[in-house]
């Protein structure tokens, strides 16, 4: 059966753990894989920008053997004319895999539904799955077991990112912590499916408003911008609300001594955190981003042996 990974979720912690410990191996010797030879080719849509997640899915689709395909829905039918679900119908034909970056979750929804080929959520408005298996394998680099560890997350909790960290991070069996004002939190039934696959995996998911309380003890301390992209005419209001949750100094001190910062990147210094904790010792988050790339090429490997 054609596997797809829309949200964090859809892969078990079996199935998570495998995809790691993939991507280890792949990141210790890049070439080791080519799957992809034939050559085949990867469709790789954007609605929104993107350098990490363009660059990383590029190299990491040649690394394997195959063509990356960049389309930009500016320039293609998607979006005018065309639905997603004749665009699969048309692409599944040619390529091996679809990854798509996009607003609206249900577009992804219809995009995979019936379509031959694995599509990957390469971000939307609710969840970011490829960051987070970037996310992890970084976490795991630094402090081994993820499983039992504390992240805490600091901002807009309905973002993608929030999202994605509490289905993953509790999908992984970690206690994931979300500081946020109320009407930030992140969304019920997100936090509905994350308390079902905590109990699976001995995770727990816990809203916080008071961002010091949920920075105590931490093991990982993560935030995201405060104005994601589809917010910009938000901004303002933005600022505003969440101007109590960025991560400074004082608060990185709250967390384990030994605790690592991360960040999906694009940052905003000086908003959701200070420059001396995302430029200083206990930030992660080049290796970060360089994980996109080996994470990503394990995806690709595991959900086409899946077929
Ligand atoms: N973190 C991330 O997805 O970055 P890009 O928007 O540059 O792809
Ligand atoms: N929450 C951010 C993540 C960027 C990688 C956004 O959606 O813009």
């Amino acid at each position: 059966m054609t596997r797809h990974l829309l949200r964090d979720d859809d892969l078990t912690h079996a199935e998570q753990d495998e995809i790691l410990d993939l991507a280890i191996a792949l990141k210790k010797d890049r070439w080791k894989l080519k799957t992809l030879e034939g050559p085949q080719t990867v469709a790789v849509i954007f609605d929104k920008s993107s350098t990490r997640t363009r660059v990383s899915f590029a190299v990491g689709i040649a690394d394997l053997g195959g063509s990356p395909l960049i389309i930009s829905t500016a320039n293609s039918q998607l979006g005018g004319k065309e639905t997603p679900a004749d665009t699969a119908r048309v692409l599944e034909r040619q390529v091996a895999a679809i990854v798509w970056r996009t607003y609206a979750q249900a577009g992804l929804e219809q995009m995979a539904e019936g379509t031959r080929v694995p599509v990957i959520n390469a971000l939307s408005d609710d969840f970011h799955p490829c960051q987070l298996l970037a996310d992890l394998l970084t976490i795991k680099e630094h402090k081994g077991e993820l499983k039992g560890l504390t992240l805490a997350f600091f901002g807009d909790g309905k973002s993608n990112m929030a999202h994605s960290y509490v289905l993953a991070g509790v999908t992984a069996g970690m206690h994931v912590r979300v500081a946020s004002p109320e009407t930030y939190a992140p969304r019920d039934d997100v936090i509905a499916d994350a308390d079902r696959r905590a109990a699976e995996t001995g995770g727990s998911v816990t809203l916080y408003t008071d961002a010091n309380e949920a920075a105590a003890g931490a093991d990982v301390v993560v935030t995201d911008t405060w104005v994601s992209m589809g917010k910009e005419e938000e901004k303002l209001e933005r600022l505003r609300d969440l101007g109590g949750y960025k991560v400074t100094q004082e608060l990185m001190a709250l967390a384990q001594d030994d605790a690592i910062f991360i960040h999906c990147l694009p940052a905003d210094r000086g908003y959701e955190v200070d420059a001396e904790v995302i430029d200083g010792p206990q930030s992660v988050v080049w290796d970060e981003a360089e994980n996109r790339l080996h994470a990503q090429k394990a995806l690709l490997v595991w959900l086409l042996r899946q077929d």
